[in-house]
């Protein structure tokens, strides 16, 4: 069972809470997908797909932090060029390997707790940054 979004993982900023659902709904995805069978095709057209939301999203959510000067700001900075790191070891393994089931294990446990741990330990600050809008 995918994990979903729920009230705890409010960031009090609409706009960065929409865009959070939708990387839930890429981990759901993924999941629906290694249960019916991932091909190569797919697993591109989702790591593609992923590094692009994931860039314009961070960018994003790192202009409201820093608007709302956000304590936690430079730290999530650094915790977004960590994930980004790590999606390109996934995305380079992929070119290298191809699909595989251990690497769809791999990249589900990578988005699964960046999701669980990057928002609810860093994101969740901006709800107490004044003005997180
Ligand atoms: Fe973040």
């Amino acid at each position: 069972m995918p994990i979903a979004w729920s009230d705890e993982y409010s960031t009090g900023n609409p706009d960065i809470d929409e865009q959070h659902k939708q990387l839930f709904q890429y981990l759901a995805d993924l999941e629906e997908h290694m249960e019916t069978g991932a091909d190569e095709a797919y697993l591109k057209r989702f790591l593609d797909m992923l590094g692009l939301y994931t860039r314009s999203h961070f960018c994003f959510e790192e202009i409201c932090m820093r608007r709302a000067a956000c304590p936690v700001a430079e730290k999530n900075k650094e915790q977004h060029q960590k994930l980004l790191d790590t999606y390109r070891l996934y995305r380079d393994r992929f070119e290298r390997e191809g699909v595989s089931q251990d690497l769809l294990e791999k990249l589900h446990t990578f988005l699964e707790s960046w999701l669980v741990n990057h928002i609810l330990r860093i994101d969740t600050h901006l709800k107490n940054c004044g003005n997180a809008r």
